[in-house]
């Protein structure tokens, strides 16, 4: 989604910004645009490459802002790219976010004259702080007055030729924050741009101002001086770049075992067969007593929802639904609100959707709880408790290590609600066990990467193709259908493999192959059947088993192994060679892997 990044300082601001800019790149943008302080300002629909080529040697000044547009009201062109300006052409705005009023605020603009060059909401909100400027008041207090006039949503950042020396940034449900340097300070939508400059940030709150100067930084809600605290990020930019490997995606893949051990690092009491997570401690009385649990995200995160939902009925026997966000946000709530919770699964913790529903369930009184992977992310501090992935930066926009690492927590959250309950100490014990060997089984399916490789350049051509499992392996079908409908263009169902007989067994012929989630479970024979059901109809079939499934081979047209583990944990190992196997067909076909057309990885929009 949209990215903003200001830099203010004695460098020259021009190269920060493009740098800044291309940090954030793989939140998906469609046009780009910088103002810098004394310059002007350049936007170009596109790439930020084609930015890049059309900025002047001479185009260099000492503060500035640029942004990356996701395209939401108005196509991505040159004129609805960011900056947008005001009447004067005074002062120049970059935002995030919508403006929900203004269609009305516009109308009654044009009433009063106004001509607009753009067809976007920011350029409404450019103007409307042009007008308060106009009344002759510093450009802080221009955009406070004008920001009270606005419904919806903002990040924004905004400069002005007649104070050249300073940055006015606000935030109001748009993650901003300020990134502290020695001689200088940066603003950015996230951690990216900053990381290479200094780990030192502020994270803006709803309703806050910020305004930047060289040498100083304050922060006030309405016209009131607040103290900030100064907190220090863990991610290096070394750790956000590719490490050597030709795509994010694969690099994020090949990092799973760590992540693995991220997560669960100092997570697992083996003595006392349980999950230590200290981000819940605060509400584990609460949790002890709780007689449902709503689970919500959206894309992957509801994926890893439904594996949770699994996990934490099968060891807790609480109760669980898991619910989309953009739908729970508008359903009724219903039941015993103080015995509830709702628990938010989101990687970057900026999900607008997800976001939207914590609100709601706030209100309703329910306790809300975040499993989310991006330190001081909007869903962290909404939420009333939570714990975080530590799965580093994912920078590719289809989910991988992000998507089993949610697994891990809710796994964790599982054995922990379990131990509070009925699970034996024994039977806790062997689980724990069991999340600890997962790292090592998955560095074996990642050995065997060539092979999957190998079974995908023999699928490169299809145009689609079913994903089938049965009760652990069910929500893993649907994430592998996801991946291969994000990354690799194709159309894939993800089905209950119990299903097929209700309809999608008439797809069946040769060109539409099916995978199968048929890992040796409690459930493998009745999966069996199925794939049985789909060899005797002409079908082609990709079978992701355990090793030691000796009848595989001739079940299936190929075979992708994984290592043997509680049934439950098996989605963990599963869901890995649909990943590579995406990203072998996507590479075949000469995709843009990491940046899929049309999508973000941010999607702070509803
Ligand atoms: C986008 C991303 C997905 C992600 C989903 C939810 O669609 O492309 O990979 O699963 O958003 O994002 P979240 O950050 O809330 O997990």
């Amino acid at each position: 989604m949209c990215g903003i990044v200001g830099y203010i300082g004695k460098k020259n601001a021009t190269p920060i910004l493009m740098q800044g800019l291309r940090a954030l790149e793989y939140r998906g943008y469609d046009s780009a645009g910088l103002y810098v302080a004394g310059k002007g300002v350049l936007k170009r629909a596109g790439k930020v490459d084609v930015l890049a080529a059309a900025i002047p040697k001479e185009f260099s000044g000492n503060a500035g802002i640029a942004h990356t547009r996701w395209a939401t009201h108005g196509p991505p062109t040159e004129k609805n790219a960011h900056p947008h300006t005001d009447t004067s052409r005074t002062i120049w705005v970059v935002h995030n976010g919508i403006v929900e009023n203004y269609a009305e605020l516009r109308e009654a603009m044009i009433q009063r004259g106004t001509t607009f060059e753009s067809d976007t909401d920011t350029e409404v909100l450019a103007k409307l702080i042009g007008e308060e400027y106009g009344m002759g008041v510093v450009l802080e207090d221009a955009v406070t007055r004008a920001l009270k006039k606005i419904n919806g949503t903002y990040a924004l950042a905004v400069m002005s030729e007649r104070e050249p020396d300073k940055i006015v940034a606000a935030r109001l449900g748009s993650p901003l924050l300020i990134g502290i340097a020695n001689d200088a300070y940066f603003l950015a939508s996230d951690a990216t741009p900053i990381l290479p400059h200094t780990r030192r940030v502020i994270y803006l709150d709803d309703g806050e101002l910020s305004i930047l100067s060289p040498n100083a930084c304050m922060v006030r809600r309405e016209f009131e001086t607040l103290s900030k605290k100064i907190e220090v990020l863990e991610w290096d930019a070394e750790t956000a770049k590719k490490q050597g490997h030709e795509h994010f995606m694969l690099k994020e893949i090949m990092e799973i075992p760590e992540v693995i051990k991220n997560t669960l690092r100092g997570r697992l009491d083996f003595n006392e067969g349980t999950s230590v997570l200290s981000g819940l401690q605060n509400v584990a009385s609460r949790l002890a007593n709780i007689q449902r649990i709503i689970i919500t995200g959206c894309g992957s995160a509801y994926y890893a929802g439904l594996a949770g939902k699994n996990l934490i009925e099968e060891f807790s026997g609480v109760p669980v639904e898991v619910e989309i966000a953009s739908e729970l946000r508008y359903r009724r709530f219903t039941g015993d609100s103080k015995h509830s919770i709702l628990l938010a699964v989101s990687q970057s913790g900026e999900t607008a959707d997800t976001l939207e529903a914590i609100r709601i369930a706030k209100r309703h009184g329910m306790l809300t709880l975040g499993i989310v992977n991006v330190v001081g992310s909007s869903i962290a501090r909404e939420t009333d408790a939570g714990v975080y992935n530590h799965a580093g930066p994912e920078i590719s926009v289809a989910s991988t290590k992000g998507f089993i690492s949610q697994i891990i927590v809710l796994a964790l959250i599982a054995l922990m609600l379990g131990r509070q309950r009925s699970l034996q100490k024994a039977k806790g014990r062997g689980l724990a066990r069991f999340l600890s060997e997962l790292p090592e089984k998955v560095s074996e399916i990642l050995g065997r990467k060539d092979m999957v490789a190998e079974v995908a350049k023999r699928y490169a051509s299809m145009q689609n193709a079913l994903c089938i499992g049965r009760k652990f392996q069910y929500p893993v079908a649907f994430e592998g259908a996801l991946k291969l409908k994000e990354v690799a263009y194709l159309h894939a169902e993800g089905y209950g493999a119990g299903e097929m007989k209700h309809g999608p067994l008439a797809l069946i012929e040769s060109s539409v192959p099916t995978i199968a989630l048929l890992p040796m479970d409690s459930v493998y024979e009745k999966t069996r059947s199925n794939v049985e059901e789909i060899r005797a109809r002409g079908g082609k079939v990709i079978a992701v088993t355990t090793e030691g499934n000796e009848a595989a081979a001739r079940l299936a047209d190929d075979v992708l192994f994984v290592p043997t583990t509680h049934e439950a944990f098996l989605p963990v190992l599963t869901v890995i060679p649909l990943q590579l196997f995406t990203y072998y067909i996507a590479k075949e076909r000469g995709l843009p892997i990491d940046k899929p057309r049309n999508l973000a990885k941010s999607v702070t929009v509803e």
